[in-house]
């Protein structure tokens, strides 16, 4: 696990990079090979094609721990927000109620806010604690006898905290609820069991931990769940039939499919499958504790939600008293040749409730398997100079105004 590259890259909660070396590899040995349309009959090719794609489709059942006897409910599309979408639309009709939470990314409050807005149902969206949990019993007292969904963010793309799923899904299978999992940010880092913590539905997008290509996610439908159809098109079987097919998986894929991105996503389970999913955490904490506690000794450097790392990831925010977040990322950025992500990390919610709105969001750390302790130790020195750099700043100001 190591990066010689000069760039220091901490933002692997927007995709994940580099890739390990297999997966560039295969992705291109079997696009050349077999880079065909996937087809359950016709000529070899395109059935080989079709083997893999659907050899995946249980491979990531299993890996999310969802009915083995079903892998045709894993069904693959662009990223996460397309499968958030067909979750969420799929699920919601007029006079229905859902229960979301502050935490949730653009792709969860947008399609919810649209249907709030025209079509009829209603939204709750539940605040985090000082610690960035989401408590289950708030769920628990928020649904109604008209909630048909709670959804939530499995882990902050923001603040990084890990959300207590089994226990809101024991409370939502007590109440007749589907419960949904948005695990962009912990698929190939945290393990998922859908069975274990009573998820019904689970998103998913490729390009970050699961360790493939930008434009492969999907989403994996429990046995028991019902989705309504909401899109439609071509499925490369039983074209003669005049609607989009019912049952699985063609109900939730249209069109054809992006094999480069099945390959990207089959040699990444390969390489998770080799390092070990708790391994790969592990190793990312002990980098995000190191960072995190060399970042609490600079003054002015204020953090959110990481006073225990506990049941967090490798991601977390901060902002310097008395600075833009933009200003600070360009100063990583150019000064220091670290990659951060700044602004409000298409999760406004939270930064609304961390009250950093006005100051342009916060600048996001997020660790990855590829990093290293030099990197760390980099990083640390980085935010250092820049807060010693604004404190003088400032004392000049104040010099300033005092003898004017
Ligand atoms: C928590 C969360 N949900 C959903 C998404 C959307 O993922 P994608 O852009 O792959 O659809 C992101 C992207 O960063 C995210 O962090």
């Amino acid at each position: 696990m190591e990066n010689t590259r000069e760039l220091i890259y901490f933002d692997n909660a927007a995709t994940s990079w580099p890739k390990p070396e297999r997966v560039y590899t295969f992705m291109t040995e079997f696009y050349r090979a077999t880079g065909v349309n996937p087809g359950r009959s016709g000529f070899d090719l395109a059935i080989e094609a079709g083997s893999l794609l659907d050899r995946l489709r249980l491979r990531l059942t299993r890996f999310f721990g969802g009915d083995e006897d079903a892998p045709e409910r894993l069904c693959f599309g662009y990223n996460a927000t397309d499968a958030l979408n067909l979750i969420i639309a799929g699920t919601l009709a007029q006079g229905d109620h859902v229960v979301t939470t502050n935490l949730e990314h653009n792709s969860v409050i947008r399609p919810i806010n649209h249907l709030v807005r025209d079509g009829g149902v209603e939204a709750t969206f539940l605040p985090f604690d000082g610690a960035g949990f989401i408590d289950p019993d708030g769920i628990a007292k928020a649904i109604r006898p008209n909630t048909k969904l709670v959804i939530v963010n499995h882990g902050s793309n923001v603040i990084g905290t890990i959300q207590p799923v089994k226990e809101i899904g024991r409370i939502c299978r007590e109440r007749g609820v589907t419960f949904a999992i948005d695990a962009t940010q912990t698929a190939g880092v945290v393990p998922i069991n859908m069975k274990e913590m009573n998820i019904d539905l689970l998103a998913f997008t490729g390009h970050k931990a699961l360790m493939g290509a930008t434009g492969i996610g999907g989403l994996c439908v429990g046995k028991h769940v019902h989705l309504r159809q909401t899109r439609f098109g071509g499925t490369g079987v039983d074209s003669i039939e005049p609607y989009h097919l019912e049952g699985y998986p063609w109900r939730m894929e249209f069109g054809t499919p992006n094999m480069l991105g099945v390959a990207s996503l089959w040699a990444g389970q390969d390489w998770l499958d080799e390092q070990g999913v708790r391994n790969i955490h592990a190793y990312e904490m002990k980098l995000a504790t190191k960072l995190v506690s060399g970042l609490r000794q600079i003054e002015g450097v204020r953090l959110y939600c990481c006073e225990s790392l506990t049941n967090h990831l490798a991601t977390f925010t901060l902002n310097i008293d008395g600075l833009d977040a933009a200003d600070v990322g360009t100063m990583l950025d150019v000064d220091h040749n670290i990659a951060t992500r700044t602004g409000l990390h298409c999760a406004p919610l939270v930064h609304m409730q961390l009250g950093t709105i006005d100051i342009h969001g916060g600048v996001r750390f997020s660790l990855g398997a590829f990093n290293n302790e030099e990197q760390v130790d980099v990083a640390i020195g980085a935010v250092a100079a820049i807060a010693r750099w604004n404190a003088g700043r400032k004392r000049k100001g104040m010099v300033q105004a005092a003898s004017a």
